[in-house]
């Protein structure tokens, strides 16, 4: 057996303990379709540590006691796909019904919150919104608060340089006026301006574990990451949302997730968006 073909066996039983482990870490459900993607995730963080086979890499997982194994391999199995002004109905509706609504209020004060930001361009994409409706947004109090599972995402976020893919679906003007070009050739590398990384702060928070902030929150996104989880998971989390939100607040979900089916007290507004 070629080394490659050892290092990508798996065991139903490692693929199950495995499974398990992540599911009652983070809430992810790895169900039997995933179990290619594990094998291939898992040998290419084994080959990275120069283990010998799979089987080696579980047990030095289950043998680091400070943990950092752990958080590495749950990097490995997370889905961070993303990009700017994703599912744009959402940030048209925070353009043009929530911000004008907030705006009325004259208070000044604003708290947003990206649960599984991943990259850190759903953020952003807030960040570059909130610059664009509210002309006067260096005399208010406002935070959007990032947070992701996954340390490797997080460290992306933070750096905020981006190629020119991640932008399809932002206009260029908007590019323009909110990134700096630091790189041209090969090819061209964005980074993200002062004006929209000073009010995003990124956090490392896993959603299944007790949460360290007190809220009220104006809106929240939490999109493509329940999709991830199981029925009770899910209900559980769309109640904490619910208590975290201010009245009259917002929840985002991504658009291939929903509510149906899931106990709440949101007020339904339009496809993956509820208010409280
Ligand atoms: C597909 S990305 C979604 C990114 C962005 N919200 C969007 O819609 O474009 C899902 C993110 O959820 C994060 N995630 C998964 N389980 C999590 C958990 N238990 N706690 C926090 N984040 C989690 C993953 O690390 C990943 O970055």
């Amino acid at each position: 057996m070629s080394m490659a073909q050892h290092l990508a066996e798996i065991t139903d039983q490692q693929f199950a303990d495995i499974s398990e482990l992540v599911k009652r870490l983070t809430g992810i459900n790895l169900h039997a379709g995933k179990k290619e993607l594990v094998k291939a995730r898992l040998a290419k963080r084994t080959r990275q540590l120069k283990l010998g086979s799979l089987e080696e890499y579980i047990g030095f997982v289950r043998n680091d006691k400070s943990g950092r194994e752990l958080v590495s391999m749950l990097d490995a199995l997370s889905t961070n796909l993303t990009f700017f002004f994703r599912e744009p109905a959402h940030f048209n509706f925070l353009k043009d019904r929530i911000l004008p609504d907030i705006k009325g209020r004259n208070t000044k004060r604003l708290r947003i919150w990206s649960a599984g930001c991943s990259s850190g361009e759903e953020p952003y994409s807030i960040a570059i919104l909130l610059n664009e409706c509210i002309p006067d947004l260096d005399r208010w109090d406002a935070k959007i608060l990032a947070t992701d599972l996954s340390t490797r995402v997080l460290s992306i976020a933070m750096r905020g340089e981006y190629a020119k893919q991640r932008f399809r679906d932002t206009p260029g003007q908007l590019v323009q006026r909110y990134f700096d070009v630091v790189q041209t050739s090969p090819s061209k590398i964005y980074r993200t301006g002062p004006r929209i990384r000073k009010i995003v702060h990124f956090a490392r928070l896993n959603l299944v574990e007790p949460w360290p902030m007190k809220g009220p929150f104006d809106v929240m996104f939490c999109r493509n990451v329940m999709i991830y989880f199981d029925k009770p998971t899910q209900n559980r989390l769309v109640k904490r949302y619910y208590d975290l939100l201010a009245p009259g607040g917002h929840l985002f979900l991504g658009h291939s997730e929903s509510l149906t089916g899931t106990k709440h007290q949101f007020r339904y507004v339009m496809p993956a968006t509820y208010v409280k």
